[in-house]
């Protein structure tokens, strides 16, 4: 399997869409070809709409266009077509785990394992909040995905 990566959070209008403009960026900005970069929700409510315009705000102040993303629902093709799925919460994780199909060949972790020292931590839902946990996101996944394009 080539090396492809699934972000996924619980609504993919938020935090997930982020996380995949991130990484398409510091992708590009390091020359990484031959990559498939997407994200997913575990949940269904968003399903084809476009990123939070919180998300777009931030992603857009950081050089980053997410705009051509639409939400779309986790599925279980997902567990063998991408490499590797990074959640960006415990419970998105633990919902992960709990809906893989027998012969999943995806590795699951969470996205805040990739930085050292952070291990185990959750990128916190912005969604009932104001712009400045749209910040704290962008802060997270930017540094995260930036240490991932360098491992990869
Ligand atoms: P996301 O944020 O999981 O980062 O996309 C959320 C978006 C929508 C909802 C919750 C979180 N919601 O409850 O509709």
């Amino acid at each position: 399997m080539s090396r492809s990566v699934l972000f996924v959070c619980l609504g993919n209008i938020c935090r997930s869409p982020l996380a995949e403009g991130a990484f398409r960026h510091h992708a590009a900005m390091a020359g990484l070809g031959d990559l498939q970069i997407d994200s997913a929700g575990t949940g269904h409510w968003h399903i084809g709409k476009l990123p939070d315009p919180r998300s777009q705000a931030i992603a857009e102040q950081n050089g980053v266009d997410i705009t051509a993303q639409r939400a779309r629902q986790v599925s279980q093709d997902d567990f063998t077509r991408f490499s590797h799925i990074f959640a960006m919460d415990m419970d998105n994780l633990a919902d992960l785990q709990a809906m893989a199909p027998i012969g999943a060949s995806a590795q699951l972790a969470l996205l805040l394992d990739l930085i050292p020292g952070r291990e185990g931590e959750s990128v916190p839902d912005p969604y009932y909040g104001g712009q400045d946990g749209f910040a704290d996101v962008w802060s997270d996944v930017s540094e995260a995905t930036a240490l991932l394009a360098k491992r990869f």
